[in-house]
């Protein structure tokens, strides 16, 4: 059968199959980490495939999706999306899961003070140069074939055609594949950030960095 992975755009067909990925690959495939599985895939992809907050296209394997790239070229698009479309829903939704009763949500709002403190001291990477943003995600079995340069590929050339200065993507400084993947592609640091997520069992901060490409 024909082993060949094909980059295209999003269809609407391929929502659950990206849904699914987003929520599978979270945190490293670690989904107990995660406070709410629903909540976290609305807040990460919902506004690009519900709400066209930017562009997204697919890797497809035999007729399956397997990895995708969400990419938006507008700051400010995306947070109006996820203020006034995503969030109240996505939040409602999770609160009638019964949200409220998770221990990690208190975990996380007792973490808040330290959370807010760190984000204010953590180095501020230079937006206005840096304008597109993106996350990628591949099943595990399709990772290490250049399926990922080919998605990045594809967003640099819409983000180029768009004229954008550059891009930026965030990535858990403890995930030394992807953060070599992302340097392997041209991006350099540009500064670390506190994750917003409930704090480890074991104490200490979990960071981000934010690592830009000029396009
Ligand atoms: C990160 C990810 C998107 C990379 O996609 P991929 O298809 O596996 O990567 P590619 O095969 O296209 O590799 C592109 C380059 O990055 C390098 N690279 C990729 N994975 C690497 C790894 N684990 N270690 C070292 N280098 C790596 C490759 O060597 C390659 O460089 P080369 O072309 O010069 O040889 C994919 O592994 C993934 O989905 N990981 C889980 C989710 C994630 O971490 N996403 C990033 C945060 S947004």
């Amino acid at each position: 059968m024909d082993d060949a992975v094909e980059i295209r755009a999003y269809e609407p067909r391929d929502r659950q199959a990206v849904r699914e990925i987003c929520r599978s690959t979270a945190y490293g495939g670690a989904e107990e980490a995660l406070i709410d599985p629903h909540l976290f895939v609305d807040l990460m992809i919902r506004a690009y495939t519900d709400f066209a907050a930017g562009s997204v296209w697919v890797a497809e394997r035999r007729g399956g999706v397997v990895g995708y790239l969400a990419g938006g070229f507008n700051r400010g698009r995306l947070h109006r999306i996820q203020a006034w479309r995503v969030v109240p829903g996505a939040v409602a939704r999770s609160l009638g899961r019964g949200l409220l009763w998770r221990r990690s949500l208190w975990r996380l709002l007792a973490d808040l003070p330290g959370f807010l403190a760190e984000a204010r001291r953590a180095e501020a990477p230079e937006e206005e140069r840096y304008p597109g943003h993106l996350h990628v995600n591949l099943l595990p079995e399709s990772r290490g074939r250049g399926v990922g340069r080919r998605l990045v590929e594809r967003f640099l050339d819409e983000a180029r055609h768009r004229g954008l200065p550059g891009v930026r993507a965030v990535v858990y400084e403890t995930n030394h594949p992807g953060r070599r993947f992302f340097e392997r592609l041209g991006f350099r640091p540009l500064g670390r950030q506190p994750a917003f997520k409930p704090p480890p069992e074991e104490g200490g901060r979990e960071w981000k960095i934010v690592y830009g490409k000029e396009i």
